[in-house]
Formats: C-alpha cells, structure tokens, sequence
C-alpha cells in the first residue's frame, strides 16, 4: 500500500530492449499502475500489453474479490494502454474514464469503443468515497490526451508520464539521472506544455506524486518540482561544458581532449567530453541541456557534418534548445564547413550565444590550434 487505501499493483519490465523504439534501458522500465480501494474501486492505467497476464494478477490481488468500477486512463501510448482491452473483456462492466481525445485513440488503437465509458473534461470530479478524483488535463506531457488526477483525500497526484524515469523499481539508482534523460529524451520539447501542468498543479496541496514510470514521490517534493521547473524552462540546471565531438581518425578528438585539459586546468566546475559515435545518444542530449556551455567538435563530411553530429543537433534543436553559449570546433583536410552548418542548424533556436573563438583544425592540431583552444578556453571560463 502507499497510502491511504491506495495500492501499487505495476509491473518491472527486464525484457525490452529499447524502449519507445530507442532508448536504452539499463535497468529495465517500470509501468505503474494503482489502485485506489473505496466505497467505489478505481484503477489508475494499464500496462504494456506484455505485461497484462501479471498486471491482471496483481490488481485481482488486491480487489480480493471485488468488482472495480472504474479504469482511469490518464494516457493512450501503449506502455499504459496496451493492457485495457485485456481488462474490459475480464471487467466489461467497469467504466473506462477518459478524455474525449484518449476515447478516439482507444478506438484507433482496439477497433471498438468501450461498452461503458465515462468522457471527463478539465476539472471534472469523480466521487469514488472518501477519494474524490479531479482531472486536470495535462496535453502533450506527452501526448495530446493526456490527463493528470488529483486525489484531495490522500493529496496523491497521479502525474501520468510526468516525473517518471527510466529504470525497474526492482533496481535502486539514483533518481536524477535516469529522470534527466528520461524527460529531455520524451518531453524535452514541451517545456512549455510542462510549465503549463506545473503551474496548474501549483494550486494544489500535493503529498505524494504516482507516476506512470519510476518510483512514487513521497519525501521532499520540491527537489524534484524543481528540478522539472529548470528543465522545462531550459534554464542550465549545472554550471559546466559539455564537448560533444564526432572524429574520424581521432584528430577531431585530440582537439576537444586538449580543451577539456586546458578548462580542467583553469578550473571549470565540471567538464564533459562525450564521443557522439560511441556514446549512447540520449544520455549526450541530457548533457547538452544540463550544463550551460556547449563545444560542438565535427570533421567535414561529404561537404557537410558527420552523421553523429548532425542527429546529435538534430535531437537538441527539435527539442527546442535554448539559453546556451554554444563553440563550434571543426576539422577538414581540403574545404572545412563543419563550423557554418554546425552554426546554422541552430538558426530557429531562440537565446543563444555564439562564441568568438570557434577553432578550424586543417587534418591534424598544429600550434596555431593550440593557441585558438587555449583562447576558446579563457572564452568559454569568463
Ligand atoms: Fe509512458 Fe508517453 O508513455
């Protein structure tokens, strides 16, 4: 139980492999789910349709016999979905809640519509007891039907994808980190729609956040209210410099090594230098978004970037990057143009500061590229 007649009955999932097609997962991935046990019975979400069997078990456990009345369904992605035509076909006449938009995609989805469904709108209430549910809708955090639940009662708030993470609850890490690229990953571009249920949520007295993925929230909620306040604002969350470098015969690579020396040396809080061939792609974006400088390092490549580098700013500036100083470095044997495609992927991004002195390497470092890094580096420590 986690409070108040409340129950988790989710599921750990060690089996994916990506998960939404491309991430990695570590430690596994954890679809929530709960129970709220009143004079009426609401279950909160499904699970992913490989996990109905257990899913299904575990919330019979807990209704120790009892019919539930109602599914909520906060969110349509099938990570929550995939197991509600299992449920309505073992509880038909359980009355499914959601938006008018999730019923279409619940449609879509099972090719019928639910036999007993309750349509809910902003701010709508529903009296389960002593529990008494308010929908707040919470569109594209992560989808456009997506809605949140605020239960007075045991001031829980069922935050949908929001303040979720990566990572079975069977494995004990770190929240931030896993969260971090978890939320710029999954709903990095709307910062604003976040700011929007942030604000909304504000005016409610929260004690404990259920989540769709990752652990319930229970203890010191302003750390993690805070923390989804500066991602979704784009505000740096961390004074630092992220290198993200994509090299061929290592170069490109030896370049941005000797700025992360010399900034280490000169004493910057925290650098990182990340290998954009070799290096797993969403944690590079939670970089690029945490830390408030960026050195973008590319060899020239078929009159263009390499690959790597440009999904790399192609991740950050659909995500709507913003509130960076950014640094080009490039490299180039015959005709470098990494630096100026480099620069104008990011012509679209609002407040961003270019640095002077970006650095142009012809095939291998020679003294004048020592001498433009160590500038780069005074620049970028000022
Ligand atoms: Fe966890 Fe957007 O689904």
């Amino acid at each position: 139980m986690i409070n108040n007649d409340i129950y988790y009955v989710g599921v750990n999932d060690h089996q994916i492999d990506l998960f939404e097609g491309q991430y990695i997962v570590p430690n596994g991935m954890a679809y929530n789910s709960y129970v709220i046990m009143d004079e009426k019975i609401a279950v909160m979400d499904s699970v992913d349709e490989h996990f109905k069997d257990e899913w299904l078990a575990n919330t019979q456990k807990v209704l120790d016999g009892k019919t539930p009345d109602y599914l909520v369904v906060s969110h349509m992605e099938p990570d929550h979905s995939g197991s509600i035509d299992a449920f309505v076909k073992k509880y038909p006449d359980t009355e499914v809640v959601a938006t008018a938009m999730a019923f279409n995609m619940l449609r879509q989805f099972f090719g019928y519509d639910c036999a007993h469904k309750l349509t809910v709108k902003e701010k709508d209430t529903l009296s389960l007891g002593k529990h008494v549910l308010t929908f707040l809708t919470a569109p594209m955090v992560h989808w456009p039907e997506v809605m949140v639940t605020y239960d007075e009662y045991s001031k829980t708030l069922f935050s949908a994808d929001a303040f979720g993470k990566f990572g079975a609850l069977d494995i004990q890490e770190e929240w931030a980190c896993e969260a971090r690229r978890y939320y710029f990953g999954i709903v990095g571009k709307y910062g604003m729609q976040v700011q929007g249920l942030l604000k909304k949520v504000s005016t409610y007295d929260i004690k404990t956040i259920c989540p769709l993925h990752g652990p319930v929230l229970d203890e010191n909620l302003n750390y993690y209210l805070s923390l989804y306040n500066t991602w979704s604002t784009y505000e740096a969350e961390s004074k630092g410099v992220m290198i993200a470098c994509a090299s061929v015969y290592g170069h490109t690579m030896k370049a941005a090594e000797l700025l992360k020396n010399k900034l280490e040396e000169m004493g910057c809080e925290k650098v990182v230098l990340c290998d954009l061939a070799r290096e797993d792609m969403a944690e590079a974006v939670e970089d690029a978004f945490r830390y408030d400088r960026l050195v973008l390092s590319s060899v020239t490549y078929n009159a263009d970037i390499f690959p790597f580098m440009k999904e790399f700013i192609n991740h950050l500036t659909e995500r709507n990057i913003q509130k960076k100083k950014i640094a080009f470095m490039e490299n180039g044997s015959w005709a470098p143009v990494a630096n100026k495609v480099m620069k104008s992927m990011f012509e679209k991004c609002k407040d961003i500061t270019y640095l002077e002195h970006n650095v142009t390497v012809l095939s291998a470092l020679n003294d004048k590229n020592m001498a433009d890094i160590e500038k780069l580096a005074e620049e970028l420590m000022k």
